[in-house]
């Protein structure tokens, strides 16, 4: 190669790859208000961006990213554990995390600062971020289920249905609750779908049917997962 072509792929590599960088960062500021639902900034969710801010609850926590990595990610905290989860959690963390080796402080906030809290987790927790952060996304598997698949070796739909309560209800193997029917044989003469379709929502196709519909409980990977696993009993 020579000089000069070197200093032609630099030039143009160095100015395109500008040009993408700028148009990009332009693009996400043009769509910030629509995905961060600006108009629903309320004066309450500032309050408890205020009140996060004057704990310094960023110490330990990270939200949106930024933060000590110390305590789990906020961002998705409403999701993962309910408005009434997190103020029981605000409230006495020495009686909610009694028997976790990691602590929160007790900070006596005020129930107006509660409230606040929980009305700025809510508004962080809607923001379109692309389905971040990955351990709160619905798409994957839940990090019990990947330890288990790991660490026990078993399939992914196998933990889904370990970890998920169905062997309340289902046994497998010989080993699980009595309600509902053993499940070594339900993949006889049904298909995946068939399955799937029949534990999202078994009203619907059985309108006698007693088992609770689990799509709430299931994220759309977790029912996949368990319904290819459940199609190989037979
Ligand atoms: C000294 C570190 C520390 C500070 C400061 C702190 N936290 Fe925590 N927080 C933790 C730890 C550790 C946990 C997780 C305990 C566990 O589950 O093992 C936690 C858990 C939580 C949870 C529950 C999360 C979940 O997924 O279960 C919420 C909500 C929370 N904190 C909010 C706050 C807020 C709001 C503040 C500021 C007012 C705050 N924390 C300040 C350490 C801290
Ligand atoms: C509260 C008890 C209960 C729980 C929890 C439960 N089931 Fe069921 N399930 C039942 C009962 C009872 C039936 C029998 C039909 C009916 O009444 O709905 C059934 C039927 C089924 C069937 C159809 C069996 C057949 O032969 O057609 C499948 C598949 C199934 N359950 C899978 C699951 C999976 C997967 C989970 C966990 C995500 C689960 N169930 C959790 C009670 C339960």
């Amino acid at each position: 190669m020579t000089k000069k072509i070197a200093f032609w792929i630099f030039l143009i590599g160095t100015l395109s790859s500008a040009a993408l960088f700028l148009g990009a960062t332009y693009d996400t500021h043009r769509q910030v208000g629509t995905l961060a639902n600006v108009d629903k900034l309320s004066d309450q969710v500032v309050a408890g961006k205020r009140a996060f801010e004057k704990y310094n609850c960023n110490d330990c926590h990270t939200i949106l990213g930024f933060g000590g990595y110390y305590a789990p990610d906020l961002t998705k905290v409403v999701r993962r554990v309910g408005e009434e989860g997190i103020r029981y959690r605000l409230k006495s963390p020495e009686v909610a995390f009694a028997n976790s080796p990691r602590k929160m402080p007790q900070q006596n906030l005020s129930g107006q600062e509660i409230t606040d809290l929980v009305a700025f987790f809510s508004w962080v927790g809607e923001i379109n971020n692309n389905d971040w952060p990955p351990q709160d996304s619905k798409k994957r598997l839940s990090r019990g289920e990947q330890m288990m698949v790991a660490k026990v070796g078993v399939s992914p739909g196998a933990a889904v249905f370990q970890t998920k309560g169905c062997m309340n209800c289902h046994a497998l193997h010989g080993t699980g609750g009595t309600f509902g029917p053993p499940l070594d044989l339900v993949g006889r003469g049904k298909t995946i779908e068939e399955i799937e379709h029949y534990i999202q929502n078994p009203g619907g196709v059985n309108p006698k049917a007693k088992m609770p519909p689990q799509k709430d409980n299931l994220s759309q990977r977790e029912l996949e997962e368990v319904a290819r696993f459940l199609a190989t009993q037979k």
